[in-house]
């Protein structure tokens, strides 16, 4: 089942008189449960495509699809609320609440969004918090935990009301390589288990290796698409 659509989907954005374009049409379609890396260099696209998706913003022309719902044409408030229902983000940056702590930073989408009862929220971020092997850290603050672990944490929140969809921008920009590894791994697992369509971006080769369709980016066009399953899996720990 295809979840997202875009056809001829282009973004320009304009800074006073001058028009940057950074998408200038591109058209694919990403299935549901697919576990989806955009690659491409600096300034290639990926983050405005991603940012379309996530309906953080808008396309300038062209049509995109989420979940049957033709995103370009929600307004503000409905982009948020569309947001809040299906889709998860995982940050570069973690983008963890310092003040809370774990099991607050993964509540915090279910009381803001969703707003469970208490008791449902508490079985809700347990099971979450075993999934991506946080168990008995649900106390602690961001800062006592290390970069891999906050990612976890934010793997969690970003599936903490049942999106369908979770986009992550550079998910493993800030991780060594072997910890930014792992949370693919987790990604995927996760994707196994729960059955949520991934999109990540990265510049790794041997990360975007761990994706099953890749989309190459160039210049605000899709190179390639989609490739076919890469290389055989990168040895680590050889
Ligand atoms: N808010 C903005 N205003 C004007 N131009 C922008 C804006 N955001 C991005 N751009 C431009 O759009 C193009 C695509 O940028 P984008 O951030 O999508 O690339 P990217 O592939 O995510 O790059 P990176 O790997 O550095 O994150 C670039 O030319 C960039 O300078
Ligand atoms: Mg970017």
């Amino acid at each position: 089942m295809v979840l997202i659509r875009a056809e001829g989907l282009v973004k320009t954005y304009r800074a006073g008189e001058v028009e940057v374009p950074a998408v200038k049409g591109v058209d694919f379609a990403i299935d549901s449960k697919s576990f989806v890396a955009f690659v491409g260099p600096s300034g290639s696209g990926k983050t405005t495509l991603l940012n379309m998706i996530g309906c953080l913003d808008r396309s300038t022309a062209g049509k995109l699809t989420v979940m049957d719902t033709d995103v370009g044409k929600l307004d503000r408030r409905a982009a948020a609320d569309f947001r809040g229902r299906h889709i998860g983000f995982v940050f570069q940056d973690f983008n963890l609440i310092p003040v809370l702590t774990v099991y607050e930073n993964i509540e915090y989408p279910l009381i803001m969004v969703q707003d469970w009862p208490e008791s449902k929220r508490r079985e809700q971020i347990a099971r979450l918090l075993e999934a991506v092997g946080m168990s008995g850290q649900e106390k602690k603050r961001p800062d006592q935990i290390s970069g891999g672990q906050k990612q976890r944490v934010a793997v969690a929140r970003a599936l903490a009301t049942n999106a369908q969809l979770v986009l992550a921008d550079e998910p493993t920009a800030n991780l060594d390589h072997d910890t930014a590894y792992r949370i693919i791994e987790l990604m995927k697992k996760m994707r196994d288990e729960l059955g949520t369509t991934f999109i990540f971006s990265t510049h790794d080769p041997k990360i975007m290796s761990e994706a099953e369709v890749i989309f190459q980016l160039e210049d605000g066009r899709i190179h390639r698409q989609p490739l076919p399953q890469p290389q055989p899996k990168v040895a680590l720990h050889a």
